[in-house]
């Protein structure tokens, strides 16, 4: 786990949580804690979440838990000890959060939740949740094979390339996928596996699908980082990505849609990772007192291959 402080605070000003600096811009302390660094996402997040303290006048204590869920528990502990004013986190998983959590509420420090959810049944452990609607994304991607395959009565056999174990956007995006699929019979789920979300998993694990599974029609990939490391794997297996097998991902990060414009990729189903800004009007609202909705959905969109040629050169991430 990495730790370090970014950002700036000005002037004191009221007591917003457990530390002796306030709400309303006034010298904030966050403490957030990051999944880690796996994708092409994760990066972007991490530097819109300093961008956005920075901006904000928000001082930022910031850890990288390389997807541990010990590092991430290790640092939340550390930012109580700290009396910081506020912490955020992105789970790396949904369960077994609720006693840390109730050791921040017992110290009077607010938590706000961004990018993945807890499985708690107290919501009284985080004042809210911002972040994507994963079930949506897995329902788009399904919709779009749906709609491609809608003509066609032979079976599509589909490898899936799942994210961390236990994570919400890897449970999610497979459920809202198989909800939609699963109207037609014809769609078989053949494999389906942990790609862990990085390109390095994604291309081991795409290897091991090429082997061992037959005429495989499609690739429903939870992020891009795992469907351009599967593409790796389908060009070394001397096959066509997007024509022999078709591609689905998640994310929209540049070297997604560059791929998804080389016609390397079919489809993408945005998760956008700009979630900076909204987390501290969130945080300065928190602890200024005011009502903050429970739940912050960010607005995503989809992208066709045509739609990322038009788009690419703007791409932010
Ligand atoms: O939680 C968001 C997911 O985490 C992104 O889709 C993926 O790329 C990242 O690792």
């Amino acid at each position: 786990m990495s730790v370090a402080a970014c950002g700036s605070g000005g002037g004191s000003g009221s007591s917003g949580g457990g530390g002796d600096s306030g709400g309303g811009g006034d010298s904030i302390t966050m403490g957030f804690s990051q999944v880690g660094a796996e994708s092409g996402w994760r990066t972007a997040n991490t530097k819109s979440v300093q961008d956005s303290a920075k901006n904000a006048g928000v001082t930022l204590k910031f850890s990288d838990a390389q997807q541990k869920q010990e590092n991430q528990i290790k640092a939340i502990r550390s930012y109580i000890q700290q009396k910081v004013d506020i912490i955020a986190f992105s789970p790396v998983v949904e369960s077994g959060w609720d006693t840390v959590l109730k050791e921040a509420k017992g110290a009077n420090i607010p938590v706000i939740l961004t990018d993945r959810a807890v499985d708690s049944q107290d919501t009284s452990l985080y004042k809210t949740f911002l972040g994507s609607d994963f079930i949506e994304e897995g329902k788009k991607a399904g919709q779009w094979l749906v709609e491609e395959y809608k003509d066609g009565t032979d079976p599509v056999n589909i490898v899936e390339l799942q994210g961390t174990t236990g994570s919400a956007p890897a449970n999610d995006r497979k459920a809202g996928f198989a909800e939609v699929i699963g109207a037609d019979p014809k769609f078989k789920v053949v494999a389906s596996q942990t790609g862990d979300f990085t390109r390095a998993k994604g291309k081991e694990v795409m290897e091991a699908f090429l082997k061992s599974t037959p005429d495989i029609d499609v690739l429903y990939a939870h992020n891009d980082d795992m469907g351009l490391g599967a593409i790796e794997a389908i060009e070394g297996a001397g096959k066509v990505p997007g024509q022999d097998i078709k591609i689905i991902t998640v994310d929209a990060v540049k070297d997604g849609m560059q791929a998804l414009a080389d016609g390397k990729i079919n489809y993408i189903v945005e998760c956008s990772p700009l979630l900076g800004p909204q987390l501290m009007d969130l945080a300065k609202k928190v602890l200024n007192g005011e009502q903050v909705p429970p739940r912050v959905v960010t607005e995503e969109t989809t992208f066709t291959q045509e739609q990322a040629k038009q788009v690419l050169s703007t791409r932010q991430y």
